[in-house]
């Protein structure tokens, strides 16, 4: 067996491998590598490529590999600004200008709208503590219920909006309240109104033939007016 596999190799037998036929296999392929010229170019092939791979990571090279063209960079560096500019306005916009997400507040089944007992029977405004308000709006084809509403000024709003038939939109001018209405799924947002004036909200996705006879009015009344109907009252 050991001669069978030496033979191939063994072109030129040298005296030695004769004299000592059986030495231990390990050895025999030592003796080969080192005897046999072919093998042992073959090694050293072997050798020059892994060198050549060491070459490679060599300082020089790395640095070579990750040669950055100067407009390339510069690129990369207005990106990261932008990004950062980008990351400072959310952050901006979330914690200090109170831009806000509409919420998911729950979902709900749009045939039970009109139900007894149910909030949306009767949509409308309830005070939760003084200057604090939930506004449950309704929208149906093609008409919100409620359609006017009066808060006083520095009254704070939590908006419910939800669908008895088809998509709606609720788009309150002059402020960030802006969501889709949709049938099964109640949206909120919240806003304050430090200011007096008259704010139309509008149906803003169609909805149909009459859509865009579909809007309302949130009136914001000066404070001093409502302190006055209180004293009256
Ligand atoms: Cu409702 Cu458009």
């Amino acid at each position: 067996m050991s001669e069978q596999e030496r033979d191939p190799l063994a072109e030129e037998p040298k005296p030695e491998s004769e004299a000592n036929p059986s030495e231990p296999a390990a050895s025999d392929v030592s003796a080969a590598s080192d005897e046999y010229p072919a093998a042992h170019e073959h090694d050293e092939h072997d050798h020059d490529v892994l060198a050549d791979v060491a070459e490679s990571s060599d300082p020089m090279e790395t640095k070579d590999l990750l040669h950055v063209d100067f407009f390339e960079g510069t690129w990369m560096r207005i990106s990261a600004v932008v990004i950062a500019v980008f990351f400072i306005a959310v952050v901006i916009s979330a914690f200090a200008v109170g831009f806000q997400l509409p919420g998911v507040y729950e979902r709900i089944d749009p045939t039970t709208l009109y139900d007894e007992g149910s909030p949306w029977a009767d949509p409308g405004l309830r005070e939760l503590a003084p200057g604090k308000y939930e506004l449950y709006i309704r929208a149906q084809i093609w008409s919100f219920t409620p359609n006017i509403v009066r808060v006083p000024a520095g009254s704070e709003v939590t908006f419910y909006v939800t669908s008895a038939d088809v998509q709606h939109g609720f788009k309150l001018q002059d402020t960030n309240i802006n969501m889709m209405i949709l049938p099964g799924q109640v949206n909120t947002l919240t806003a304050k109104f430090k200011n007096p004036g008259t704010y139309d909200f509008v149906c803003h996705e169609y909805c149909g033939q009459l859509h865009h006879t579909m809007y309302g009015q949130l009136i914001v009344e000066p404070e001093q007016v409502a302190e006055t109907e209180g004293e009256t009252d």
